[in-house]
């Protein structure tokens, strides 16, 4: 029976390197704030509470935490000043209880895998109930990160910090990882004896390895072997390197589900992409929020596409844009976009749909075999079974205070050029004539033509351009 898990997660560091005035847990991987990703480990825990520790910027990371938390409870504790990860620690013991095992997390260590921390855990408990369980793992380069120090026998005896270590202890390769399990208890009163005597003088958390080991309390190292599973982020060339890897992962993951990639090194997924079989993707396309590929989907290069369902065979040609945002955006089985489209929040269209280049639509229905395929705008629309919108055509929808909606009936023909002034509606099966400004509903089966009186004036003259 393993001991209540409670969960500390630093982020209150000030992140020097990036050079931003954003705070560097909120610096985005994937889409999402590197502390969003570290509180997602948090509730894949079911940890039993979890102290956020802010400080540098902390108004904006706290300000950021309801979304993040996404309903998990999350208590935040202010560490002001900044005086190291220990001193961090301390400021959140007061709301641990002392029956429990305390997880520390950093905020900048995004990738670390659920099984793996449960993995830490176990062996923390199989340590015994007094055991410090690290995270740790060994580097090529291990520049910057706090050095494993074992005795001949392998114990683990410290960690050294890079800027307090002997040119022999640089050598060292195994690294900790920002990550350690321990007891409670154990832990409030090795934090009480930290000190600041030290290259950067600040309270380092990592000597609380050394109080233990003095106690003679078992201290067992969890080694992993992926290293992006541990990787920190402490400079913009670390957190583009971090997002390339987990990119990387994403890309092998759907190909071994049988998505065709023209190459796994372009592709961004930020966020879910959900993919049915036989999809293909080109190469440059960015997926955001969550996303639906049916069956048989395919994308063209260079397409940006967020919060939307693209049903079964369906084609995305290239340079398309879609964001449904909170509305979404459904593309309809058999349906065609693009290229140089755009679908807005709320854009509906049925199966067997055209929407051609620089077309823009927005929280409008389309049928199934509705068309409209050049340079055209369908905002707060209704549009029915084969409907043919010509190139040029909008519908005016605001008038400045209020949105109205426009209805095109089933089989109607817009020209091109068209104004359709909401609120207003088409009757089925008519046509209107290409250049009309449609501002009353129109009968079905007729040909409305409603066009300005065309002014002609005999032998008019340009005015002279003015000399400057
Ligand atoms: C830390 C470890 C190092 C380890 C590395 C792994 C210490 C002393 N060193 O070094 O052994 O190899 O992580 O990534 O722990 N933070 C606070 N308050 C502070 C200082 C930091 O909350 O006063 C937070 C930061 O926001 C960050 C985390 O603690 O999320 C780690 O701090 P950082 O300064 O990045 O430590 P490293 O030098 O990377
Ligand atoms: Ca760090």
């Amino acid at each position: 029976m393993h001991a209540p898990v409670d969960v500390v997660i630093l982020a209150a560091g000030k992140g020097t390197r990036m050079k931003s005035a954003v705070p560097k847990v909120l610096q985005r991987l994937a889409g999402r704030p590197l502390l969003g990703h570290v509180i997602g480990m948090a509730r894949s825990l079911a940890a039993r509470a979890t102290v956020v520790v802010t400080g540098h910027g902390a108004e904006a990371v706290e300000a950021a935490l309801p979304s993040l938390a996404d309903g998990l409870p999350l208590r935040t504790v202010r560490q002001q000043p900044q005086l190291g990860t220990g001193h961090a620690v301390q400021q959140a013991m007061p709301w641990l209880a002392d029956d429990g095992v305390t997880l520390v997390l950093s905020g900048d260590v995004p990738l670390t895998r659920p099984q793996t921390l449960a993995a830490l855990l176990a062996a923390q408990a199989a340590g015994g109930p007094d055991a410090l369980a690290l995270l740790t793992v060994d580097l090529p380069d291990p520049h910057g990160y706090g050095r494993m120090v074992r005795n001949p026998a392998g114990a683990v005896l410290a960690i050294v910090e890079e800027k307090d270590a002997t040119d022999e202890q640089r050598g060292i390769t195994e690294v900790y990882s920002g990550i350690l399990a321990a007891p409670t208890d154990r832990l409030r009163r090795w934090l009480a004896r930290l000190d600041n005597r030290n290259a950067q003088g600040e309270y380092y958390l990592t000597d609380v390895v050394r109080y233990a080991v003095a106690d003679g309390v078992p201290v067992v190292a969890h080694r992993v072997t992926d290293a992006v599973e541990v990787a920190g982020v402490n400079s913009c060339a670390q957190l583009a390197a971090l997002e390339r890897a987990y990119q990387q992962r994403v890309a092998q993951a759907l190909m071994a589900q049988g998505v065709r990639l023209a190459d796994p090194a372009r592709l961004d997924v930020r966020g879910e992409l959900v993919c049915g079989q036989d999809v293909e993707i080109d190469v440059n396309c960015v997926f955001e929020g969550r996303v639906v590929l049916g069956d048989g989907v395919r994308v063209g290069a260079n397409c940006v596409i967020a919060h939307a369902t693209v049903e079964a065979g369906a084609v995305i040609h290239p340079f398309t844009h879609i964001d449904g945002e909170a509305a979404g955006v459904v593309v309809g089985a058999q349906a065609r976009v693009g290229p140089f489209a755009r679908l807005r929040p709320g854009a509906r269209l049925g199966p067997a749909v055209h929407v051609g280049n620089f077309v823009e639509i927005k929280n409008s229905t389309l049928a199934a075999g509705a068309k409209a395929n050049h340079l055209a705008y369908l905002g707060d629309a209704t549009v029915g079974e084969r409907v043919n919108y010509g190139a040029g055509s909008i519908t005016a929808n605001y008038d400045g205070a209020n949105k109205h909606r426009t209805v095109i009936e089933a089989d109607v023909h817009v020209g091109s050029n068209c104004v359709l002034v909401a609120p207003v509606t088409l009757g089925a099966g008519g046509t209107v004539g290409a250049g009309s400004t449609i501002t009353k509903d129109t009968p079905a089966g007729a040909l409305t033509v409603a066009r300005a009186k065309p002014v002609t004036i005999p032998n008019w003259r340009r005015p002279a351009k003015r000399k400057p």
